[in-house]
Protein backbone atom coordinates (compact mmCIF):
# COMPACT_ATOMS: atom_id res chain seq x y z
CA UNK A 1 0.00 0.00 0.00
CA UNK A 2 1.46 3.16 -0.88
CA UNK A 3 0.43 6.36 0.76
CA UNK A 4 2.30 8.80 -1.74
CA UNK A 5 -0.44 11.40 -2.93
CA UNK A 6 1.32 13.26 -5.75
CA UNK A 7 4.29 15.26 -6.62
CA UNK A 8 4.67 18.91 -5.79
CA UNK A 9 7.17 21.68 -8.00
CA UNK A 10 9.63 22.69 -5.07
CA UNK A 11 9.25 26.20 -6.21
CA UNK A 12 5.60 27.04 -6.95
CA UNK A 13 3.58 24.53 -4.73
CA UNK A 14 1.91 23.32 -8.55
CA UNK A 15 1.28 19.61 -8.05
CA UNK A 16 1.61 17.14 -10.67
CA UNK A 17 -0.17 13.16 -10.60
CA UNK A 18 2.54 10.66 -9.21
CA UNK A 19 1.62 7.79 -11.25
CA UNK A 20 2.74 9.33 -14.48
CA UNK A 21 6.89 9.77 -15.34
CA UNK A 22 8.43 13.06 -14.67
CA UNK A 23 11.77 14.66 -14.57
CA UNK A 24 11.75 18.49 -13.39
CA UNK A 25 8.46 20.04 -12.96
CA UNK A 26 7.79 22.69 -15.97
CA UNK A 27 9.03 25.74 -13.71
CA UNK A 28 12.45 23.48 -14.13
CA UNK A 29 12.51 22.32 -10.60
CA UNK A 30 12.78 19.60 -8.60
CA UNK A 31 9.46 17.43 -8.13
CA UNK A 32 9.01 16.14 -4.28
CA UNK A 33 7.13 13.54 -3.66
CA UNK A 34 3.87 14.54 -0.69
CA UNK A 35 2.29 11.52 1.33
CA UNK A 36 -0.89 11.11 3.11
CA UNK A 37 0.86 12.00 6.25
CA UNK A 38 -2.43 11.87 8.34
CA UNK A 39 -3.65 8.47 7.06
CA UNK A 40 -0.45 7.33 7.63
CA UNK A 41 -0.28 8.49 11.28
CA UNK A 42 -3.19 7.06 11.96
CA UNK A 43 -2.14 3.30 10.46
CA UNK A 44 1.09 3.25 10.93
CA UNK A 45 3.13 3.04 14.48
CA UNK A 46 6.57 4.22 14.11
CA UNK A 47 7.85 0.91 16.23
CA UNK A 48 7.46 -1.20 13.43
CA UNK A 49 10.55 -0.64 11.38
CA UNK A 50 12.14 -1.87 13.80
CA UNK A 51 11.09 -5.24 13.41
CA UNK A 52 11.55 -5.10 9.59
CA UNK A 53 14.67 -6.28 8.12
CA UNK A 54 16.12 -5.17 4.24
CA UNK A 55 17.51 -2.04 5.44
CA UNK A 56 16.64 1.07 4.25
CA UNK A 57 13.57 -1.06 2.63
CA UNK A 58 11.78 -1.18 6.17
CA UNK A 59 10.27 2.37 5.75
CA UNK A 60 8.20 1.70 2.86
CA UNK A 61 5.23 3.53 3.88
CA UNK A 62 7.35 6.68 3.88
CA UNK A 63 8.38 5.56 0.56
CA UNK A 64 6.87 5.63 -3.06
CA UNK A 65 6.65 2.41 -4.71
CA UNK A 66 3.24 0.86 -4.73
CA UNK A 67 4.82 -3.57 -4.27
CA UNK A 68 7.54 -3.90 -2.17
CA UNK A 69 7.54 -7.79 -2.44
CA UNK A 70 8.90 -6.74 -5.92
CA UNK A 71 11.95 -4.31 -5.52
CA UNK A 72 15.11 -4.70 -6.32
CA UNK A 73 17.52 -6.33 -2.62
CA UNK A 74 20.79 -6.41 -2.53
CA UNK A 75 21.39 -7.07 0.91
CA UNK A 76 20.71 -3.12 2.30
CA UNK A 77 21.22 -2.54 5.95
CA UNK A 78 21.03 -0.19 7.96
CA UNK A 79 24.62 1.77 8.51
CA UNK A 80 26.45 1.35 11.64
CA UNK A 81 27.63 4.74 14.14
CA UNK A 82 30.69 4.67 15.09
CA UNK A 83 32.36 6.59 18.01
CA UNK A 84 35.27 8.45 17.51
CA UNK A 85 37.59 8.65 20.44
CA UNK A 86 37.74 12.24 19.97
CA UNK A 87 36.61 13.56 23.12
CA UNK A 88 36.35 17.11 22.46
CA UNK A 89 32.28 16.54 20.96
CA UNK A 90 30.56 13.17 21.19
CA UNK A 91 31.56 12.19 17.20
CA UNK A 92 29.77 9.67 15.44
CA UNK A 93 30.37 8.38 11.39
CA UNK A 94 27.45 7.10 10.02
CA UNK A 95 29.28 4.00 7.91
CA UNK A 96 27.15 4.21 4.71
CA UNK A 97 30.59 2.64 2.79
CA UNK A 98 28.66 -0.94 4.42
CA UNK A 99 25.96 -0.55 1.53
CA UNK A 100 25.54 -2.11 -1.28
CA UNK A 101 28.16 -1.26 -4.01
CA UNK A 102 29.89 0.64 -1.02
CA UNK A 103 28.26 3.68 -0.98
CA UNK A 104 24.86 5.46 0.10
CA UNK A 105 24.02 6.14 -3.54
CA UNK A 106 22.08 2.76 -3.16
CA UNK A 107 19.90 4.34 -1.23
CA UNK A 108 19.04 6.63 -3.74
CA UNK A 109 19.23 4.72 -7.37
CA UNK A 110 17.31 1.39 -5.66
CA UNK A 111 14.47 3.79 -5.16
CA UNK A 112 14.70 5.06 -8.31
CA UNK A 113 15.51 2.28 -10.24
CA UNK A 114 12.69 0.50 -8.54
CA UNK A 115 10.23 3.18 -9.30
CA UNK A 116 11.56 3.56 -12.73
CA UNK A 117 10.42 -0.07 -13.43
CA UNK A 118 6.99 0.62 -11.75
CA UNK A 119 6.01 3.34 -14.24
CA UNK A 120 7.19 0.91 -17.08
CA UNK A 121 10.92 2.53 -17.82
CA UNK A 122 13.11 0.15 -19.34
CA UNK A 123 16.60 2.76 -20.15
CA UNK A 124 18.25 4.41 -17.20
CA UNK A 125 21.04 7.38 -17.81
CA UNK A 126 22.82 9.74 -16.27
CA UNK A 127 26.17 11.68 -15.44
CA UNK A 128 27.99 10.44 -12.17
CA UNK A 129 31.56 11.08 -10.50
CA UNK A 130 31.55 7.58 -10.27
CA UNK A 131 29.31 6.05 -6.48
CA UNK A 132 25.94 6.71 -8.43
CA UNK A 133 26.67 5.36 -11.34
CA UNK A 134 28.18 2.36 -9.89
CA UNK A 135 25.10 1.91 -7.88
CA UNK A 136 22.71 2.46 -10.74
CA UNK A 137 24.48 0.08 -12.59
CA UNK A 138 23.80 -2.46 -9.95
CA UNK A 139 20.35 -2.18 -9.57
CA UNK A 140 19.61 -1.50 -13.39
CA UNK A 141 21.45 -4.91 -14.08
CA UNK A 142 18.95 -6.34 -10.89
CA UNK A 143 15.77 -5.28 -12.43
CA UNK A 144 17.01 -6.42 -16.81
CA UNK A 145 16.85 -2.38 -17.45
CA UNK A 146 19.75 -0.92 -19.36
CA UNK A 147 22.23 1.91 -17.53
CA UNK A 148 24.16 4.56 -19.88
CA UNK A 149 26.51 6.42 -17.44
CA UNK A 150 29.07 9.31 -18.90
CA UNK A 151 31.65 10.24 -15.99
CA UNK A 152 34.03 12.47 -15.47
CA UNK A 153 37.63 11.20 -17.20
CA UNK A 154 40.07 13.21 -14.56
CA UNK A 155 38.62 12.02 -11.93
CA UNK A 156 36.66 9.48 -11.80
CA UNK A 157 37.93 6.79 -9.33
CA UNK A 158 39.16 3.60 -11.33
CA UNK A 159 37.54 1.36 -9.00
CA UNK A 160 34.26 3.10 -10.16
CA UNK A 161 34.63 2.77 -13.56
CA UNK A 162 35.60 -0.85 -13.29
CA UNK A 163 32.56 -1.97 -11.36
CA UNK A 164 30.40 0.47 -13.79
CA UNK A 165 31.33 -1.97 -16.50
CA UNK A 166 31.32 -5.17 -14.19
CA UNK A 167 27.70 -5.03 -13.22
CA UNK A 168 26.30 -3.66 -17.00
CA UNK A 169 26.48 0.11 -17.03
CA UNK A 170 27.41 1.54 -20.76
CA UNK A 171 30.03 3.60 -19.72
CA UNK A 172 31.16 7.32 -21.70
CA UNK A 173 34.13 9.21 -20.18
CA UNK A 174 34.38 12.55 -21.09
CA UNK A 175 37.11 15.65 -20.07
CA UNK A 176 34.53 17.63 -18.20
CA UNK A 177 32.96 18.25 -15.33
CA UNK A 178 29.52 16.36 -14.12
CA UNK A 179 27.50 19.15 -15.30
CA UNK A 180 29.00 18.72 -19.04
CA UNK A 181 28.69 14.81 -18.68
CA UNK A 182 24.74 15.53 -18.04
CA UNK A 183 24.70 17.55 -21.08
CA UNK A 184 26.22 14.81 -22.71
CA UNK A 185 23.76 12.21 -21.49
CA UNK A 186 21.08 15.02 -22.72
CA UNK A 187 22.54 14.76 -25.88
CA UNK A 188 22.57 11.22 -25.93
CA UNK A 189 19.00 10.04 -24.93
CA UNK A 190 17.42 13.06 -26.47
CA UNK A 191 14.79 11.44 -28.59
CA UNK A 192 15.15 8.05 -27.34
CA UNK A 193 13.32 5.78 -24.88
CA UNK A 194 16.10 6.37 -22.48
CA UNK A 195 15.15 8.63 -19.53
CA UNK A 196 17.54 10.26 -17.20
CA UNK A 197 17.78 9.79 -13.78
CA UNK A 198 20.24 12.56 -12.87
CA UNK A 199 20.05 14.25 -9.60
CA UNK A 200 17.00 15.31 -8.23
CA UNK A 201 15.87 15.43 -12.25
CA UNK A 202 12.95 12.84 -11.35
CA UNK A 203 11.71 12.87 -8.02
CA UNK A 204 12.56 9.65 -6.25
CA UNK A 205 16.25 9.08 -5.58
CA UNK A 206 15.76 11.89 -3.25
CA UNK A 207 13.15 9.54 -1.61
CA UNK A 208 15.69 6.71 -1.09
CA UNK A 209 18.53 9.68 0.33
CA UNK A 210 15.94 10.52 2.69
CA UNK A 211 16.29 7.06 4.26
CA UNK A 212 19.53 8.36 5.96
CA UNK A 213 17.21 10.94 8.08
CA UNK A 214 14.49 8.29 8.67
CA UNK A 215 17.37 5.67 9.85
CA UNK A 216 18.73 8.18 12.08
CA UNK A 217 15.92 8.82 13.55
CA UNK A 218 14.72 5.43 14.56
CA UNK A 219 18.69 4.48 15.68
CA UNK A 220 18.70 7.84 18.04
CA UNK A 221 15.68 6.27 19.46
CA UNK A 222 13.71 8.85 17.82
CA UNK A 223 15.13 11.70 18.83
CA UNK A 224 18.12 13.61 16.81
CA UNK A 225 21.85 14.49 17.41
CA UNK A 226 22.33 18.16 17.32
CA UNK A 227 24.48 18.11 14.47
CA UNK A 228 24.88 16.68 10.69
CA UNK A 229 27.61 16.77 8.91
CA UNK A 230 27.29 16.17 5.13
CA UNK A 231 29.54 16.07 2.31
CA UNK A 232 27.51 18.21 -0.40
CA UNK A 233 27.98 17.80 -4.15
CA UNK A 234 24.15 17.34 -5.65
CA UNK A 235 23.07 17.85 -1.82
CA UNK A 236 20.13 14.97 -2.17
CA UNK A 237 21.32 14.07 1.22
CA UNK A 238 21.57 16.98 2.74
CA UNK A 239 17.80 17.86 1.25
CA UNK A 240 16.74 14.36 1.32
CA UNK A 241 17.45 14.14 4.92
CA UNK A 242 15.89 17.73 5.81
CA UNK A 243 12.53 16.14 4.16
CA UNK A 244 12.44 13.22 5.62
CA UNK A 245 12.74 14.76 9.25
CA UNK A 246 10.42 17.47 8.60
CA UNK A 247 7.68 14.61 7.37
CA UNK A 248 9.00 13.25 11.12
CA UNK A 249 7.89 16.39 12.70
CA UNK A 250 4.84 16.03 10.55
CA UNK A 251 3.71 12.74 11.96
CA UNK A 252 4.42 13.69 15.49
CA UNK A 253 7.09 11.13 15.78
CA UNK A 254 9.49 14.08 16.27
CA UNK A 255 9.78 17.13 18.22
CA UNK A 256 10.69 20.44 15.10
CA UNK A 257 12.61 22.02 18.37
CA UNK A 258 15.16 19.01 18.58
CA UNK A 259 15.97 18.88 14.84
CA UNK A 260 19.79 19.15 13.93
CA UNK A 261 21.76 21.93 12.43
CA UNK A 262 22.95 20.57 9.26
CA UNK A 263 26.33 21.46 8.08
CA UNK A 264 27.40 21.31 3.73
CA UNK A 265 31.03 20.19 3.86
CA UNK A 266 32.72 20.90 0.62
CA UNK A 267 36.35 21.12 -0.62
CA UNK A 268 37.77 24.76 -1.11
CA UNK A 269 38.35 24.15 -4.65
CA UNK A 270 34.65 24.11 -5.69
CA UNK A 271 32.70 25.47 -3.11
CA UNK A 272 29.56 26.73 -4.53
CA UNK A 273 26.85 26.18 -1.51
CA UNK A 274 29.46 27.62 1.13
CA UNK A 275 29.81 30.85 -1.29
CA UNK A 276 25.93 31.38 -2.09
CA UNK A 277 25.71 30.42 2.05
CA UNK A 278 27.94 33.42 2.95
CA UNK A 279 27.02 35.93 0.36
CA UNK A 280 23.28 35.27 1.80
CA UNK A 281 22.09 34.34 -1.62
CA UNK A 282 19.15 31.61 -2.88
CA UNK A 283 20.50 30.57 -5.43
CA UNK A 284 24.80 29.04 -5.90
CA UNK A 285 26.42 30.76 -9.06
CA UNK A 286 28.69 27.81 -11.07
CA UNK A 287 32.35 27.21 -9.83
CA UNK A 288 34.64 28.04 -12.04
CA UNK A 289 37.85 25.50 -12.94
CA UNK A 290 36.48 23.34 -9.56
CA UNK A 291 39.17 21.05 -8.47
CA UNK A 292 39.20 18.49 -5.21
CA UNK A 293 40.44 15.06 -4.90
CA UNK A 294 37.04 14.40 -3.50
CA UNK A 295 35.48 13.64 -6.46
CA UNK A 296 31.52 13.25 -5.07
CA UNK A 297 31.61 16.45 -3.82
CA UNK A 298 33.40 18.17 -7.02
CA UNK A 299 29.78 19.59 -8.58
CA UNK A 300 30.34 23.02 -9.74
CA UNK A 301 26.38 23.70 -10.23
CA UNK A 302 23.96 21.64 -8.57
CA UNK A 303 19.70 21.70 -9.56
CA UNK A 304 19.05 21.57 -6.18
CA UNK A 305 21.14 24.74 -4.87
CA UNK A 306 17.96 26.30 -3.24
CA UNK A 307 16.98 23.61 -1.49
CA UNK A 308 20.45 23.15 -0.21
CA UNK A 309 20.59 26.56 0.89
CA UNK A 310 16.99 26.89 2.58
CA UNK A 311 17.69 23.80 4.41
CA UNK A 312 21.04 25.26 5.62
CA UNK A 313 19.12 28.06 6.88
CA UNK A 314 15.98 26.84 8.33
CA UNK A 315 18.30 24.36 10.55
CA UNK A 316 20.71 27.08 11.45
CA UNK A 317 22.96 25.14 10.44
CA UNK A 318 26.59 26.20 7.98
CA UNK A 319 28.25 25.54 4.74
CA UNK A 320 32.05 24.84 5.10
CA UNK A 321 35.52 24.58 2.94
CA UNK A 322 37.81 22.45 3.50
CA UNK A 323 41.45 22.11 1.80
CA UNK A 324 42.58 18.87 -0.04
CA UNK A 325 45.35 19.05 2.26
CA UNK A 326 43.29 18.73 5.33
CA UNK A 327 40.99 16.30 3.53
CA UNK A 328 43.82 14.35 3.31
CA UNK A 329 45.41 14.55 7.00
CA UNK A 330 42.11 14.09 8.40
CA UNK A 331 41.58 11.16 6.36
CA UNK A 332 45.31 9.60 7.47
CA UNK A 333 44.52 10.60 11.35
CA UNK A 334 41.10 8.48 11.31
CA UNK A 335 42.46 5.86 10.00
CA UNK A 336 45.80 5.35 11.70
CA UNK A 337 43.81 6.35 15.05
CA UNK A 338 40.42 5.25 15.01
CA UNK A 339 40.72 2.06 12.39
CA UNK A 340 38.27 3.83 10.25
CA UNK A 341 39.13 3.73 6.34
CA UNK A 342 36.69 6.36 5.24
CA UNK A 343 36.49 7.90 1.88
CA UNK A 344 37.67 11.32 1.24
CA UNK A 345 34.40 12.84 1.12
CA UNK A 346 33.81 11.28 4.19
CA UNK A 347 37.37 12.47 5.44
CA UNK A 348 36.41 15.98 4.52
CA UNK A 349 33.34 16.03 7.12
CA UNK A 350 36.16 15.62 9.84
CA UNK A 351 38.20 18.22 8.56
CA UNK A 352 35.05 20.36 8.61
CA UNK A 353 34.35 19.16 11.98
CA UNK A 354 37.74 19.89 13.38
CA UNK A 355 37.49 23.37 12.24
CA UNK A 356 34.12 23.97 14.05
CA UNK A 357 35.44 22.58 16.89
CA UNK A 358 37.86 25.19 16.99
CA UNK A 359 36.05 28.26 16.04
CA UNK A 360 33.47 26.45 18.98
CA UNK A 361 30.05 26.25 16.47
CA UNK A 362 30.46 22.70 17.57
CA UNK A 363 30.83 22.47 21.26
CA UNK A 364 31.53 19.66 23.87
CA UNK A 365 28.09 19.44 24.61
CA UNK A 366 27.06 18.93 20.48
CA UNK A 367 26.70 15.06 19.51
CA UNK A 368 28.05 15.56 16.03
CA UNK A 369 26.90 12.76 13.27
CA UNK A 370 29.23 12.47 10.32
CA UNK A 371 28.47 10.92 6.82
CA UNK A 372 31.51 8.28 6.04
CA UNK A 373 29.35 8.28 2.03
CA UNK A 374 31.56 5.24 0.63
CA UNK A 375 33.88 2.46 1.64
CA UNK A 376 37.14 3.86 1.43
CA UNK A 377 39.31 0.53 -0.03
CA UNK A 378 36.86 1.83 -3.68
CA UNK A 379 39.76 4.61 -3.79
CA UNK A 380 44.01 5.38 -4.21
CA UNK A 381 45.08 5.73 -1.01
CA UNK A 382 47.74 8.57 0.30
CA UNK A 383 49.87 5.83 1.93
CA UNK A 384 53.21 8.00 2.44
C1 LIG B 1 31.45 9.44 -1.56
C2 LIG B 1 30.53 10.60 -1.86
N1 LIG B 1 30.32 11.52 -0.92
C3 LIG B 1 29.48 12.56 -1.15
C4 LIG B 1 28.84 12.75 -2.37
C5 LIG B 1 27.91 13.91 -2.54
O1 LIG B 1 26.59 13.53 -2.32
P1 LIG B 1 25.32 14.42 -2.66
O2 LIG B 1 25.16 14.39 -4.15
O3 LIG B 1 24.16 13.84 -1.92
O4 LIG B 1 25.62 15.82 -2.19
C6 LIG B 1 29.04 11.80 -3.36
C7 LIG B 1 28.38 11.95 -4.66
O5 LIG B 1 28.83 11.44 -5.68
C8 LIG B 1 29.90 10.69 -3.11
O6 LIG B 1 30.11 9.74 -4.04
Amino acid sequence: MSFLQHLQCSLNGDVYPADQVHALSPAGRPLLCRYDLKRLRQQVDRDVFATRDGGFWCYEELLPCTDYSSVPRLGEIKTPLISLRDRRARIVVKDEGRLPTGSFKARGLALAVARARELGLHQLAMPSNGNAGAALAAYASRCDMRSLVVCPADNTPQMNIDEMRMQGAELELLDGMIDDCGKRVRELITGTDWFDVSTLKEPYRLEGKKTMGLELAEQYGWKLPSVIVYPTGGGTGLIGMWKGFKELVELGWLQQSELPRMVAVQADGCAPIVRAFAEGADEARRWDNAHTLAAGIRVPAAVGDRLMLQTLRESNGTAIAVSDAHIVSAWKQLASSEGLLLCPEGAATYAACQQLLDTGWISKDDEVVLFNCATGLKYPLPVT
